[in-house]
């Protein structure tokens, strides 16, 4: 405002109608109810606000400008003048205290709003972990087995030649290297085909006497079918002490599958070919569904196959620092992911490798 005023009135009128039409969007909060989605608008707002208190209502304003016009108009208008300015003046700071309020009362309530918690909202269902059913069979098959006496091995899945084959008498060339093919890597490892490995580990590690089993996942080049799968899981045991027979071999296996499948269960032994066992067997049990009757678990033959055992081969314990002449011993191998299928009536194992949790969740 300048000394140069025409008619001081006329400034006062345009100094409000100035205001109004800067405040005129504030007004909306005075009557809105408050929501969280406009929070954020309300608390940019209330800042505006402050500015437009300051250039409307404080030092510099017109209105503050105005007001030292009142001395300088002449006596007859001064009164009425006065009382304009003081009416404009209490308009637009009552206008700013109004909606200064109605915003504050807003934002609390939008905040209040926010930090609700409406317990009536149904919860989200956790979804509790569980163990997969292959790892359900292996806790299953290492209790018994401790509770017999045995330590439980874990160990490498890479390895050398020499403790997949050479160790476990399978020089290079012989012809036992064929079905139990496997995964190379550039620097002469390869992913082991069978637990056996372990026996040499732990007789290297333990010496003699020693009775473990080693449960782990074996590869091999197999194409997958309902009964094959390139990774598997197996079960080793072995027990090397004085004086072991084959007899122990059978009183085991039989106290074991008694164990897993009930005391009625039956096993059988049928002579077989393992180059690291001499001599050697495939185990089967008879049929926990039909007893021996025949169905179509065990194939309409009353029987299944456990895996393969046999007597640990002298050149075996030689190639783990083992006297043959002092100690012998008993091995075994077991399918984990088979058995698993057997007990949970599975036609394919490869359902068991699928991740799909329709599945695997029916196994709590
Ligand atoms: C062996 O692997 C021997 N190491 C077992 C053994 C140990 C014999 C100690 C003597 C002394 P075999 O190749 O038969 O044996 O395999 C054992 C079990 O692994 C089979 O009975 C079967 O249950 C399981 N198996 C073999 N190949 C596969 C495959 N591709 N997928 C799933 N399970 C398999």
């Amino acid at each position: 405002m300048t000394d140069q005023v025409n008619d001081p009135v006329q400034e006062v009128e345009a100094t409000r109608e100035a205001f109004e039409r800067e405040f005129e969007r504030f007004a909306r909060f005075t009557t809105a109810a408050a929501d969280v989605s406009s929070l954020k608008d309300a608390e940019a707002e209330l800042r505006s606000l402050a500015d437009l208190r300051v250039r409307h209502a404080g030092k510099k304003s017109a209105i503050t400008a105005a007001k030292k016009l009142i001395g300088r108009v002449p006596g007859e208008q001064r009164a009425s003048f006065g009382q304009l300015v003081q009416k404009t003046e209490a308009h637009i700071t009552d206008s700013l205290d109004a909606a200064e309020l109605a915003l504050k009362t807003f934002i609390e309530t939008a905040r209040i709003a926010r930090e609700t918690i409406d317990v009536t909202i149904p919860g989200r269902r956790p979804r509790p972990a569980h163990l997969h059913p292959i790892t359900l069979m292996r806790q299953r098959i290492e209790d018994i087995f401790v509770s017999l006496g045995y330590a439980v091995e874990d160990d490498r899945e890479i390895e050398t030649d020499f403790y997949n084959f050479d160790a476990l008498n399978i020089p290079e060339g012989h012809p036992a290297r064929d079905p139990q093919d496997t995964f190379y890597t550039t620097q002469g490892f390869a992913l082991r085909s069978q637990t056996s490995t372990v026996q040499i580990h732990a007789m290297q590690r333990r010496g003699a006497p020693v009775r473990m089993i080693a449960p782990g996942r074996v590869f091999r080049r197999d194409t997958p079918d309902p009964t094959h799968n390139p990774m598997f899981f197996q079960v080793e045991g072995l027990c090397v002490d004085r004086g072991i027979t084959m007899a122990h071999l059978k009183g085991t296996l039989a106290e074991f599958v008694h164990r897993l499948f009930g005391p009625d269960t039956k096993t059988r032994f049928r002579p077989s070919y393992f180059p690291f066992t001499e001599p050697s067997a495939e185990v089967d049990y008879s049929c926990f569904q039909c007893g021996g009757e025949g169905c179509r678990i065990c194939k309409w033959s009353g029987w299944i196959e456990l895996g393969g055992s046999g007597m640990v081969h002298p050149n075996v314990l030689r190639a783990a620092n083992v006297d043959p002449e002092e100690f012998t011993g008993f091995a075994f191998g077991l399918g984990i992911d088979r058995t698993c299928a057997r007990i949970y009536e599975l036609d394919d194992i490869r359902l068991l490798f699928e991740n799909d949790l329709r599945f695997l969740e029916q196994f709590r």
